[in-house]
């Protein structure tokens, strides 16, 4: 007899902004974590890295997600290839990809965020030798006479290729050859983001760490700022966070609202928005800066701290915060341009309509303005529902040749590595993952106003998860 799952429910019914609920089986379940090795890895477009980090013909580089490991390569003629990373002989990883925290038992001692290389022409099993061009034919096999006349067909001996894709300077994959498009995938979301290009943003830092939490209690604790008033208590003094979501199907928007209309999503309501106070030139420029200072120097940048600094001395004290966001934003643009960066022109309704940050379903966040992002990943780590890979980097827009040299550096989840108010973040991570566990926890209770990207994250993981962990209504009736 099939057990029958509770109905997940429809975009339509979170627009109403009902109360709904879902199990914690999605954050604390082995069973679980396995299922997702099978129905939710394999079968998405999923973020690999950004693009300039494979300039060159010969580029290559492996990423890894639960069981999976792909080899991306960039080709001679300048296209992109993806393939498993695994030889068709008898199974060995083709790269070896040592586990991202060192294994005790491994001679691997160093912390691996993934593995890298340049002017590749082939890759060569370290096993019994066999090789692959670049486009993932096998071009040597010691003594093929012995599988018979006609036992090896290239079908056989060649690489599992995957698709890839790009979007607004990322690499995507997916191994799933029936998947749609990462066009379609993107969606309208992608249409908004389009418009803030991405593409022309350079990694200003990035950084990783193994965290104790799921991956899902991760990415969830950067999912909404229903928690900035309750969380980084300090910011209040300088802003309202009340915040609207809202789904777009595999993704969703969050942006700041205002309490007494609710749904007025305004231009101003992602990060260049007016400070509280009775002088916006003051307050704006006090908001920006204590964002762009304890956010680890991102969700902003130099040139909009300094011009926000000016206000006092640029406008009158007769100033509406009207007219300090539309000064502030037209002087920064206008020394970004002096210094050869150029804004892309964002019309008024897709900025409103792009809100403050976007969830990319089902692990990737993206805080946008026209010259800076702030994003993060995360990642199942290992076989532990209580672990993750989580990753946060920052995007700009530099002059050309100007943005610095990154990588992925390791940094334990302190506040001296990632600003103290990603220190906050990570103090109530950790404890999320324990007190979901506890069994006087009777289940999640969303905020269906501000936090509807956290239910859309889950209501999108029970369709791909065969219903498991369905969002259900709480008031049937
Ligand atoms: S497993 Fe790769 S050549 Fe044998
Ligand atoms: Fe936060």
């Amino acid at each position: 007899m099939s057990k029958i799952e509770p109905e997940n429910i429809k975009p339509e019914i979170m627009d109403r902004e009902v109360m709904v609920t879902y199990p914690t089986e999605a954050f604390l379940s082995k069973d679980y974590l396995e299922a997702e090795k099978t129905l939710l890895w394999p079968k998405i477009w999923q973020m690999v890295e950004r693009e300039t980090d494979l300039p060159n013909p010969g580029d290559w580089m492996t990423y890894n997600v639960a069981e999976e490991s792909v080899i991306v390569l960039r080709k001679d003629d300048g296209s992109l290839k993806a393939f498993h990373n695994v030889c068709p002989h008898r199974g060995r990883q083709l790269v070896s990809v040592p586990d991202m925290i060192p294994n005790p038992h491994s001679v691997h001692k160093d912390h691996v965020h993934d593995v890298r290389g340049n002017n590749r022409k082939s890759f060569v099993c370290g096993f019994h030798g066999w090789t692959f061009d670049l486009d993932g034919q096998n071009t040597y096999i010691l003594d093929p006479q012995d599988w018979g006349e006609g036992g090896l067909t290239k079908e056989m001996t060649c690489l599992s290729e995957i698709k890839v894709d790009t979007w607004g300077g990322f690499i995507y994959i997916n191994m799933d050859p029936d998947s749609i498009s990462l066009k379609e995938w993107m969606g309208r979301a992608g249409e908004i983001l389009d418009h803030f290009d991405l593409a022309g943003m350079h990694y200003k830092w990035r950084q990783w760490a193994i965290y104790p939490c799921n991956w899902k209690t991760a990415i969830e604790a950067f999912l909404e700022p229903y928690h900035v008033a309750g969380t980084h208590t300090q910011l209040l003094a300088y802003g309202d966070y009340y915040a609207l979501s809202k789904q777009y199907g595999l993704h969703s928007v969050s942006s700041y609202d205002t309490r007494e209309s609710k749904f007025k999503m305004a231009e101003s309501a992602g990060t260049t928005r007016a400070g509280k106070g009775d002088d916006p030139r003051v307050s704006t420029y006090e908001l920006i800066k204590e964002n762009y200072e304890t956010v680890n120097f991102s969700a902003s940048t130099e040139t909009l701290v300094k011009a926000a600094s000016r206000l006092k001395d640029e406008l009158p004290e007769t100033a509406t915060a009207q007219e300090c966001i539309a000064h502030w934003i037209k002087s920064a643009k206008a020394d970004d341009a002096a210094r050869g960066v150029i804004w892309p022109e964002v019309p008024p309704e897709i900025k409103a309509e792009g809100g403050l940050a976007w969830g990319l379903w089902p692990n990737q966040n993206i805080l946008h303005g026209e010259t800076f992002a702030l994003c993060y990943r995360v990642r199942p780590y290992g076989d532990d529902p209580n672990q993750c890979v989580f990753e946060s980097y920052a995007l700009e827009r530099f002059p050309e040749g100007e943005a610095p040299e990154t990588e992925w550096t390791y940094a334990e989840a302190t506040g001296e590595n990632w600003g103290s108010v990603l220190a906050q973040d990570f103090s109530n991570m950790e404890f999320v993952q324990k007190g979901m566990k506890s069994s006087g926890f009777r289940g999640p209770l969303p905020n269906p106003h501000q936090e509807q990207k956290v239910i859309n994250l889950h209501r999108n993981l029970a369709d791909w998860m065969e219903g498991r962990g369905a969002v259900t209504l709480v008031h049937k009736n």
